[in-house]
């Protein structure tokens, strides 16, 4: 949510600040602005919309500086606008502010300063951070004393980068609750919301941590909490390529990251399978393995459609370790006073690695002393850092909004949890290692599915003027069905839900006439009986029916419209196959539609807002 670049240096910073504003569009997308300082004087350029629209302006402006910041804003207060769009200056332009989060007591600190005879001029709630360091200044503090002391009256979740045209030197940087990252370069330095804006500029980072400030030169940086006391902060080296995040020649980063998932797959497993002992290796767990596997209970809570793979991640724990298994939102959780013993395990599924409430869910957790996991995708980001342990699922950047491979390489690194505390229980070395065989099979038959492509699309072209759509799936396939319809509200803004197929007689099949599309997940497990019995009851009300089934199944292209077939596998594995044809449904029915699905509306990749 928001994305926030800065550099310090002896080039022209408006180029660097651009392309990383790009880079980070994904975390917000309806307006983005750059604040410059140069031969005394500050700059701002804004525009509503996208980043190509604010390059467009950019473009006859010739701006030249060595120091800047830039912002691309998923609006919380206030419309997106020219206006509300970031930087925020003070009265006299002399200060500049962009901010990712929201200052709940903003409404508070306005009062005051307007006051003070302080005049506001957008509706946002950074705007007043402008005018609080402002006030700090003026009463002859530096800036870097002046942001600390103007953070210490604040409330609610920030990360922000500050300049001063008294002071431009620096750049002022600081953090709480939302993700900030400094890049250290050779006489230069970079500031970013994630690494991704670093990417091809260096590789040694340091991670701002909540209640942290930094003052940033172009050859050093000094780290002090809000309270002034000194910190030392630790330099990681990253190890991210540039064509990691770039589109390979795809016309989206959707369609890249769905077409990756036989590498993605393969590499949340790469290295993590012992045939021998018929089990996983996962470093990350190593230390806490005796305690997780004694866990009475575990708890697995996300946002999303981290969320529903924390669901798929239910039947695995519920199947293979006889282990009581809640899935909570992370949102719901946080806030409930949740009932937790000292003998609970709780996972925090992540893909970025930053969504407040997942994080806030940790957070809560933690306090009450209980066994925090990760699983994340964001290497470095703040569940991965903040966690007890944890496993990163290694699917590599995920760039497109509606989330893709992160999905899958979600449930593998979950399925290998499950084999790695199952052969510490009851598991035999036999099943053990039929499950190692079937995981290696998996990448392979992801391919398999993926050369389906053209039939999903001539699908897509049928239904692609629906407005309704009704996703079903018994059991481990449950979750699947929420996650097609995730996928396919997200991009294509059609209606869609998902409902355990049998439950849908107690209200969904209501809406059932020949104008409603079904789609079943009816690959052939314990439940198939019963859900070509859910088919039959959809086909008598004319439903149009699309069916995800078995290889082997060819009892079911007689009874519905249309099958996708995927091939077979393991009940806890099948979730990794079955989502892969309704990913590419939705991809098609969204570019049909002529909607772009990198950055759907509204949307933003990592909601780092409750
Ligand atoms: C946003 C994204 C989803 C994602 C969810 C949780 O809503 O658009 O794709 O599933 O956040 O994100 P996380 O990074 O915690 O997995």
């Amino acid at each position: 949510m928001c994305g926030i670049v800065g550099y310090i240096g002896s080039k022209n910073c408006v180029p660097i600040l651009v392309e990383g504003l790009k880079r980070l569009e994904y975390r917000g997308y309806d307006s983005a602005g750059l604040g410059i300082l140069s031969n005394g004087k500050s700059t701002i350029v804004k525009k509503k919309g996208k980043v190509s629209e604010l390059e467009k302006i950019i473009d006859g402006k010739n701006l030249i500086a060595s120091i800047g910041i830039g912002h691309t804003r998923w609006a919380t207060h206030g419309l997106p606008n020219e206006i509300n769009a970031h930087p925020h200056p003070n009265s006299d332009e002399s200060i500049l502010v962009i901010h990712n989060g929201i200052i709940e007591n903003y409404r508070n600190l306005k009062t005051l300063l307007q006051k003070q005879g302080y005049e506001f001029k957008s509706e946002t709630d950074t705007e007043v951070l402008a005018h609080l360091i402002d006030s700090f200044y003026k009463m002859g503090n530096t800036l870097f004393k002046s942001v600390r002391l103007a953070l210490a009256e604040v409330e609610g979740t920030y990360g922000i980068a500050v300049l001063s045209k008294n002071e431009p030197d620096k750049i002022i940087i600081a953090k709480h609750g939302s993700p900030l990252v400094l890049g250290l370069g050779d006489k230069e330095n970079f500031i970013a919301s994630d690494i991704n804006a670093l990417i091809g500029h260096t590789t040694r980072v340091v991670y701002l941590e909540d209640g942290e400030v930094a003052e940033v030169y172009n050859d050093r940086f000094y780290t002090k909490t809000i309270q002034d006391e000194e910190i030392k902060k630790e330099v990681f080296e990253i190890t991210m390529k540039l064509d990691a995040i770039d589109k390979n020649g795809f016309d989206t980063f959707m369609l890249k990251e769905i077409m990756e998932q036989p590498e993605s797959v393969l590499n949340s497993m790469r290295g993590r399978l012992l045939f021998d002992e018929g089990t996983a290796k996962l470093g990350g767990l190593e230390e806490v393995i005796e305690k997780l596997s004694k866990a009475k209970r575990f708890i697995i809570t996300a946002c999303g459609t981290s969320w529903h793979s924390a669901l798929v991640g239910e039947y695995m724990f519920e199947q293979f370790l006889r282990v009581p298994t809640e899935v909570e939102y992370a949102s719901e959780f946080r806030y409930r006073n949740p009932i937790i013993n000292s003998d609970d395990a709780i996972f925090f599924i992540s893909q970025s690695g930053e969504t407040a409430d997942t994080l806030a869910a940790m957070k809560e957790a933690k306090r009450k002393g209980v066994l925090c996991l990760g699983i994340c995708n964001a290497v470095g980001s703040t569940i991965a850092r903040e966690s007890d342990a944890g496993v990163y699922i290694h699917a590599g950047p995920e760039i497109g909004v509606a989330s893709t491979k992160a999905f899958t390489s979600q449930l593998v690194v979950l399925a290998l949890i499950t084999l790695l505390i199952a052969r510490k229980k009851d598991l035999s070395l036999i099943d053990g290692q039929n499950i190692v065989k079937e995981f290696l099979t998996i990448p392979e038959k992801v391919k398999k599915i993926l050369l389906l492509n053209d039939q999903i699309e001539k699908i897509a072209d049928e239904f692609k003027h629906v407005d309704n759509f009704l996703y079903l799936g018994r059991g481990y396939n449950f979750p699947v069905a929420l996650e097609g319809a995730l996928k396919l509200k997200e991009i294509s803004y059609i209606h869609a839900e998902g409902y355990p197929a049998a439950e849908m007689k107690h209200g969904p099949i209501a809406l059932v006439d020949e104008n409603m599309p079904v789609i079943f997940i009816a690959p052939k497990d314990s439940t198939y009986d019963k859900i070509m019995s859910n088919i039959e009851e959809i086909k008598a009300r004319k439903g149009k029916i699309i069916a995800i089934a078995s290889e082997s199944d060819d009892r079911i292209d007689k009874i519905v419209d249309y099958t996708i077939k995927v091939p077979d596998t393991i009940r806890m594995l099948m979730p990794i196959l079955t989502v892969i044809p309704l990913q590419l449904l939705a991809y098609h029915i969204a570019i049909k539609k002529g909607l772009n699905v990198d950055q759907p509306r509204n949307l933003a990749k990592s909601v780092t807002v409750e």
